[in-house]
């Protein structure tokens, strides 16, 4: 063992190096801290309602029907089962914006031909997986679509469905 009082330059090595060891490791938990604590900017009111677009009233809608939200990029679909899914009309391939063949009842990619059917469930590669979708929520009979809140999924699953809450439909005299 050195005598550090014999080697001051040694001991002043040392301790610099301890000393910005220390640092990087403070950095390293200010770092990580910074990810896990929760946002810390606070939406506001206004911010918040503005990421749910009215998509209109629930009786607007065919079942088997596709309508396009151009400004919010996405599609509200109407499954024949009465489940409505809000698509993101962006490929899960490469991202190129997939427009929907009406004739042909598919989606279909211009870029490299990836097809989905109505539900957004991938029929031909090179697309990975199903179409991302949006968060539905139906309030007094209307429609809104979260477009901040984009959902990747693998697949189709009936689980994504949003359905019209049946109760408000039902007659009150019956
Ligand atoms: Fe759609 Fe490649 S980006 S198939």
């Amino acid at each position: 063992e050195p005598n550090t009082d014999k080697h001051p330059r040694r001991a002043f090595l040392k301790w610099l190096w301890a000393g910005l060891g220390t640092l990087a490791f403070i950095e390293v938990l200010v770092v990580m801290f910074s990810f896990l604590s929760p946002g810390k900017k606070k939406k506001t009111a206004d911010q918040a309602s503005a990421e749910w677009v009215d998509a209109g009233i629930t009786d607007n809608y065919e079942p088997g029907s596709v309508t396009a939200f151009v400004q919010g990029r996405f599609y509200l679909v109407l499954l024949e089962s009465g489940g409505f899914l809000a698509l993101s009309n962006r490929c899960t391939h490469l991202g190129c914006s997939i427009p929907w063949e009406s004739d042909q009842k598919k989606f279909i990619c211009p870029c490299h031909a990836s097809q989905f059917d109505m539900a957004g469930k991938v029929l031909t590669s090179p697309a990975p997986r199903a179409m991302d979708i949006f968060p539905v929520k139906i309030v007094n009979n209307r429609l809104f679509v979260n477009i901040a809140s984009r959902i990747r999924r693998q697949a189709f699953h009936p689980d994504q469905l949003v359905f019209p809450d049946q109760l408000k439909l039902r007659d009150p005299q019956s």
